[in-house]
């Protein structure tokens, strides 16, 4: 069974309430997400596998460690998972960005996907699909199904956050995948809507509806 870690670091809790008040504007919003992705990739990316490597520094030749050169996959789910990209390109700069399109239909609650496109070796890359919201975990349990369809075995998902319902869901249907979230809430209300949550992850991030 894949891990489920609530990322608890005070700098990302801080940040967290400061988006999930509803007088945080789309600027502030947008800012945020992205300082606490950053924060977030740097716990997610704690097992990256390093390998040796021989150096000199001013001082003295020494064996030293670097990444192993895994390559990595952002694959943020639209649209809200694009403002979490940023963030985590500033630590991992090299990584590829797939796009998968998945809306939600608001009555019926079930995902619907309408893009895919992913880097066309996504099935050796380590993927990290990012998306702020795991709600009932349709649009997250269908964006997976498509990457592993593609190939891709080597996934965790990144959210900041959770409820209880999706939390569940994507273990049954991915066991295999790891879950990053930076808060685990209370439950879903009747609208599909994590409570207490932060309402709408992409109308806040860009600024409609
Ligand atoms: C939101 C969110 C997730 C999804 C979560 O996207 O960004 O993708 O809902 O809900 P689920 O776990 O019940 O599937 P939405 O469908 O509102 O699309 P958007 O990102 O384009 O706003
Ligand atoms: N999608 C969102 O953007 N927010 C929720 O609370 C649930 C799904």
């Amino acid at each position: 069974m894949g891990k489920f870690q609530v990322l608890d670091h005070p700098l990302i809790q801080h940040k967290l309430t400061i988006i999930r008040n509803k007088d945080c504007g789309t600027r502030s919003f947008r800012e945020v997400v992205n300082e606490i992705s950053t924060l977030m990739a740097y716990e997610v990316s704690r097992d990256m596998p390093l390998q040796d490597k021989k150096i000199e520094t001013p001082v003295a030749k020494m064996t030293a460690k670097e990444l192993s050169g895994k390559k990595v996959a952002i694959v943020p789910i639209l649209r809200a998972g694009i403002g979490m990209v940023d963030g985590i390109l500033e630590l991992i700069p090299a990584a590829k960005v797939g796009h998968i399109g998945m809306y939600r239909d608001e009555e019926t609650l079930q995902p619907h996907e309408y893009f895919v496109k992913l880097p066309s070796d996504i099935d050796q890359r380590q993927v990290f699909v990012v998306d702020p919201m795991l709600a009932t975990g349709g649009s997250a349990i269908m964006a997976i199904d498509a990457l592993k369809k593609r190939g891709a075995s080597n996934i965790k998902f990144v959210c900041l956050v959770s409820a209880p319902e999706g939390v569940k869901a994507l273990r049954e249907k991915h066991p295999d995948v790891d879950i990053y979230t930076a808060a685990l809430d209370d439950h879903l209300n009747e609208d599909g809507y994590i409570v207490p949550g932060l309402g709408d992850a992409g109308d806040r991030l860009f600024g409609t509806k």
